[in-house]
């Protein structure tokens, strides 16, 4: 439990150390939460989340091909030299303002991916002793409701307890997500955490209520973390140490508003692009005109 409940999350962790394996060659020599839908890379629209959340500290977990995202939020002095001097002031808007002036940048290194939960537990000496939010930017949710994290957050400030971003999914899909065990509270979307299991099969699953790539976190988490053995596919699992978090203190389950793409997957990717295509406002008339010459 936390103990001050004036407590603000004001941290996100964003672990971008993954191998990405489904996204081979794209992925060799760049990370995945690099891939851009339309014209931002998807770390890009996981940031503008968490700092309309209000977040004022971006902790990135990096692994190997960590340069590009260092090189994504830092200043860059000859491109925005070389558009002022072309008059292109929308462009060098855009450049500079990737993230606002008053959110920090850090960067911590996993040198091994051991898994989620392990590359969480590297940004401890960040994070420290607070409530903090971690994104997994390959989640891509939009929503016209302020943002999936900011709805998490709301949450947590009334209730002062990790939060854990949830969705149906459908039941032959459960092994692809950590699935709860909800228990219904008086609040609709809100669920009280009773268990927890990394990559149910559907006949073992308590639940078709999936963990999407968003979740609040009391600090204890490191502790837990620290002592975490491997489980599903041999790695270190964020959902295992939750699961051990949910018997000291309460853990609830959020359904927020908004849809998500999983751009993990190829085709989730696909259609994110589609969908963020069609609302474009530079593309979206030519590609639904495109779509309507390809498809009738
Ligand atoms: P995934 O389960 O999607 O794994 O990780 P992955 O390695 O990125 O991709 P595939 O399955 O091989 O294609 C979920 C999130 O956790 C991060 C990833 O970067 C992604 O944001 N992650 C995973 C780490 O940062 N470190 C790890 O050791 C594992």
């Amino acid at each position: 439990m936390i103990k001050n409940p004036q407590q603000r999350i004001r941290m996100a962790v964003f672990p971008v150390a993954g191998m990405g394996t489904r996204f081979l060659p794209a992925t060799k020599a760049n990370p995945k939460e690099m891939l851009p839908v339309v014209d931002k890379p998807l770390i890009q629209y996981a940031a503008e989340e968490a700092v309309a959340a209000g977040i004022e500290t971006l902790v990135f977990v990096t692994g190997r091909n960590k340069r590009s995202i260092p090189d994504h939020f830092d200043k860059a002095y000859e491109l925005e030299t070389e558009l002022a001097e072309r008059g292109k002031a929308a462009l060098l808007e855009l450049v500079r303002n990737i993230v606002p002036p008053k959110v920090t940048c850090v960067y911590v290194r996993q040198t091994d991916a051991l898994g989620l939960g392990h590359a969480v537990g590297c940004a401890r000496p960040i994070v420290q002793h607070e409530p903090f939010a971690v994104i997994l930017a390959d989640d891509l949710i939009v929503s016209h409701d302020g943002g999936a994290l900011a709805q998490m957050v709301e949450q947590f400030n009334e209730l002062q307890c990790s939060v854990l971003g949830v969705e149906e999914v459908p039941h032959d899909e459960t092994g692809k997500y950590g699935v709860i065990d909800p228990v219904a509270t008086d609040t609709p979307g809100l669920w009280d955490v009773r268990g927890i299991v990394e990559k149910p099969s559907p006949k073992d699953a308590p639940s078709n209520m999936a963990v999407v790539g968003r979740y609040i976190l009391t600090p204890r988490i490191f502790e837990l973390l620290e002592q975490q053995g491997a489980g599903a596919g041999g790695e270190i699992q964020l959902t295992d140490a939750i699961a051990r978090l949910l018997n000291e203190e309460r853990v609830t389950a959020f359904e927020f508003k908004g849809e998500r793409f999983d751009c993990g997957s190829k085709l989730g990717y696909l259609k994110a692009t589609v969908e963020y295509a069609l609302q474009h406002p530079e593309l979206q008339d030519d590609f639904k005109a495109y779509l309507k010459s390809r498809f009738g």
